[in-house]
């Protein structure tokens, strides 16, 4: 059910759970400081009790809400890539729920770059709020795809399609060296040429792709079975469906995708594809390797959400 601003506040305050727009993806938001709002989320996804959530705020002051001994780097971090998809891991203060943060000290905190969320949060105090899919599914980037895992009753912030469309880089701060827990799109470049600070980069890289898809992870994962393919064939399947980046002319159809170098526009697209071809009842998504990550945006993340999708 879509819902104003105004509704989506009173909402929040009697302990509803919203879905609301961020530019990375949808979120089911509750109020951070309110347990049985925090639990419903849990449920709602069917996530695992011991998988944290990101607090959500709307200024930098609101750290101090959430975290203890907040380290001058987080004010330098924040400066420069809030509001934006840049989460920062914290030591927790004893008021955090141990709900939220999954029994762990460390609370994690991001300032979202949508003007709805940002509202609402001035109105509401910080949100937890999870990526919108159902656990182990991918992330909803418009509220259509919130209407099709929940049906119509979740009350929806409408905002309009997620303009990153992958999930916030998640920065550990806790550690000697921060270090990059879940790769998106701020990268540790960007972190260094904005603000000098150095930190440690996600251990999986794409040059790993064929080799190690990887069995631990249960992410991001549409019904098709995802791979990897490392030419673009020189005939189509029709049980297939393909997402291409290289710049080769190739036929094109309802199923065969081609992006030509864009990768901004295929990280905004690609959840929507695994719906797409799901709602079509595709056997296969098959997605051309991607180049190696020197000096091209966004291609970190992809890889980790992609090669997750497959393991
Ligand atoms: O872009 C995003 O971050 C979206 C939007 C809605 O803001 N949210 C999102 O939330 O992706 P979720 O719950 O799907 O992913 C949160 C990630 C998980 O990988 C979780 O393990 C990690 O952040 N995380 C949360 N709290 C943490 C903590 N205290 N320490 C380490 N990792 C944490
Ligand atoms: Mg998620």
């Amino acid at each position: 059910m879509m819902i104003n601003l105004i509704t989506a506040v009173k909402a929040i305050q009697a302990g509803d759970v919203v879905a609301i727009p961020t530019e990375t993806v949808y979120g089911l938001a509750a109020d951070a400081f309110n347990l049985t709002a925090v639990e419903k989320t849990f449920e709602l996804k069917g996530r695992p009790s011991d998988n944290p959530l990101i607090v959500h705020i709307c200024s930098s002051d609101q750290l101090e809400l959430l975290a203890d001994q907040v380290p001058q780097i987080a004010y330098r971090l924040a400066d420069s890539f809030w509001p934006g998809p840049l989460t920062l891991v914290l030591n927790k203060l004893p008021r955090v729920p141990d709900v939220v943060t999954g029994g762990l000290k460390t609370v994690a905190v991001r300032m979202p770059d949508h003007p709805l969320a940002l509202e609402l949060i001035k109105q509401t105090g910080p949100l937890t709020a999870p990526s919108g899919n159902k656990s182990g599914k991918p992330s909803p980037t418009k509220a259509s795809h919130l209407i099709d895992d929940y049906g119509g009753k979740l009350p929806i912030l409408d905002g309009g399609t997620c303009t990153i469309g992958l999930e916030s880089t998640v920065l550990d701060l806790t550690q000697k060296t921060p270090k990059i827990l879940r790769p998106g799109a701020i990268d540790a470049a960007d972190i260094f040429q904005k603000t000098g600070i150095q930190v440690d980069e996600h251990a999986t890289k794409p040059h790993d792709q064929i080799k190690s898809p990887g069995t631990r992870y249960s992410h991001y994962k549409p019904n098709a079975k995802v791979e990897w393919i490392e030419t673009i064939p020189a005939s189509f399947n029709s049980d297939c469906y393909y997402i291409l980046h290289s710049t080769t002319p190739t036929v094109s159809g309802p199923n065969i995708i081609h992006y030509h170098g864009n990768f901004e526009k295929l990280a905004q697209n690609l959840y929507d594809h695994f719906r797409t071809a799901d709602h079509h009842s595709y056997q296969n998504i098959r997605i051309e390797i991607l180049p190696s990550s020197q000096n091209s945006y966004l291609i970190d993340a992809l890889f980790d959400r992609i090669s997750k999708a497959i393991g």
